[in-house]
């Protein structure tokens, strides 16, 4: 089962999760991270960049989780911007070493494939970041999503649509399909970290945590990780017994 930690705040939980990553790159200078984009991460970059204030993490590598399709990839609300702006400028990674899900791709059918060789060439993810979406989705394995999934174009639900609205200046602005690593590629990173916080994600963590492994709630599919922790704040956990 996967270990759960509650921590006192955001910041505290960004910390936790920081200072293992930290611990890796110490060790391992070229570490693959697996890297996430919502605001569930936020607190982790911010730690990991004060921690590693004034070290040279040119050689770290990083493979964001999931992309939209149909959004120009210089829109400031593209997974391939975010990254950029939240993780490769402020931890002064080479923007070179960093790879987003090629949304854009002509040929969007078999550029996930190509996406998990580009993973498997780097000897794996070692340490994987995860949110989880408020109906248990992970990067955008949206339920009904088969736990051994690969990365592939998937249509976003409605739900999924009107919690990311909030980046899009309105709902028929959010794009509606995606390029997502799979249940089953996310699974293979060596260790995983996901973060959840506030009561709207409660119910999502308890049916990941404590309900069956089941499609119908993909981030579930953890329960079945030798090394998964769960990183909450007091109400992501409120619903656990
Ligand atoms: C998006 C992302 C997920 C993320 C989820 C939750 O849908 N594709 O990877 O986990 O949002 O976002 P937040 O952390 O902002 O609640």
């Amino acid at each position: 089962m996967p270990k759960t930690v509650i921590a006192s705040s955001k910041e505290a939980a960004g910390e936790y999760v920081a200072r293992a990553i930290a611990d890796l790159i110490d060790q391992t200078p070229d570490a693959v991270l697996g890297l996430a984009t919502g605001s569930s991460p936020l607190p982790v970059y911010s730690a990991l960049a004060q921690l590693t204030a004034g070290d040279d993490l040119s050689r770290v590598r990083g493979f964001a989780l999931d992309e939209y399709v149909g959004l120009d990839p210089a829109h400031p609300q593209s997974y391939r911007s975010v990254i950029a702006r939240e993780v490769v400028q402020p931890l002064g990674l080479d923007p070179a070493n960093v790879h987003v899900p090629p949304g854009d791709a002509a040929d969007i059918e078999t550029a996930g494939e190509r996406y998990e060789a580009m993973i498997r060439a780097a000897g794996g993810v070692d340490v994987q970041l995860l949110g989880i979406g408020s109906n248990g989705h992970i990067a955008f394995n949206e339920p009904g999503s088969p736990l051994d999934s690969r990365t592939r174009r998937e249509t976003l639900t409605e739900r999924t649509r009107l919690d990311n609205a909030r980046f899009f200046d309105s709902l028929d602005d959010v794009p509606r399909y995606c390029l997502t690593q799979g249940v089953g590629t996310i699974l293979e990173a060596k260790r995983i970290f996901l973060l959840a916080f506030g009561e709207g994600k409660a119910d999502a963590v308890r049916a990941a945590l404590e309900g069956p492994v089941t499609s119908d709630c993909p981030a579930s599919a953890l329960q079945l990780h030798p090394d998964a922790t769960f990183v909450l704040d007091e109400a992501a956990a409120s619903g656990l017994s």
